[in-house]
């Protein structure tokens, strides 16, 4: 396949605090890795998934896939991750087919992100030459304060764009870009845009909200409940 889709699951979901791996907590009756590798099955590429996991759910993770991937195309590989997020999308890395040009990385806690925002991020890093990012513009007015519980200015909202994932990439520039990183960072876009390389933007959707604490499974609960007569 020339893409392949890294998806983080590897986090220990302590701000959701059900004493269990985030990516394994149920979602309306199948584990949240599930539900985010649906999405991903379903693309018309051929795509390479590689699944992150923690080291004692290498196996459930593989069960997991063969249950979602069926017949479909394409093919998956499960390694472990790594202390920070950034840790684990390097594991995902190096478990990378030749074949791959296009690399995307997504959260698992990203569970009902759509098809479409997969097909309109490869569509963007294949058609650009460059990475890709989904992002919402921010809905509420943001204060910097002094650290002390003071406001200060306002930021300019528009300005801002609140991203999500998958963030896509140019194999070459991602794989240059976890070379050089010499910090960590909190997204793999800063990474890329701090080795130099351009992102750009491209429109988000809400559905790909990430589930990080109780209330987000019960907003994912309620989007997935069938809707009243
Ligand atoms: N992740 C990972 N390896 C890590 C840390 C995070 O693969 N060492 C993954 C998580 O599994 C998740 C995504 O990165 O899909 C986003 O991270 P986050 O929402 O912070 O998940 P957790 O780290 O599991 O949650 P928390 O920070 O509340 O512990
Ligand atoms: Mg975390």
């Amino acid at each position: 396949p020339s893409v392949a889709v890294i998806v983080v699951a590897a986090g220990s979901g302590t701000r959701l605090g059900l004493g269990q791996p985030k990516a394994f907590v149920s979602l309306a009756g199948r584990p949240i890795l599930s539900r985010s590798l649906d999405a991903i099955f379903a693309l018309d590429d051929e795509t390479q998934v590689v699944v992150v996991v923690p080291a004692d759910r290498v196996e459930q993770a593989g069960d997991i896939v063969a249950q979602v991937a069926g017949a479909a195309v394409g093919y998956a590989t499960v390694v472990v991750g790594g202390e920070s997020r950034q840790a684990s999308v390097e594991a995902g890395l190096a478990a990378l087919a030749e074949s791959v040009d296009i690399v995307l990385v997504h959260d698992a806690a990203r569970a009902l992100t759509p098809t479409a925002q997969f097909a309109s991020v490869i569509d963007e890093v294949r058609s650009a030459g460059r990475g890709a990012v989904p992002g919402l513009p921010v809905s509420d007015t943001i204060k910097r304060t002094d650290g002390f519980g003071l406001a200060l200015a306002t930021v300019d909202r528009s300005e801002l764009s609140a991203v999500q994932t998958p963030q896509g990439f140019p194999r070459q520039q991602l794989q240059r870009a976890y070379e050089f990183a010499a910090d960590e960072f909190t997204d793999d876009a800063a990474l890329v845009a701090a080795a130099g390389f351009e992102v750009a933007i491209i429109h988000g959707d809400p559905l790909a909200f990430k589930i990080t604490t109780a209330w987000d499974l019960r907003r994912a609960e309620q989007e997935l409940a069938p809707a009243p007569e």
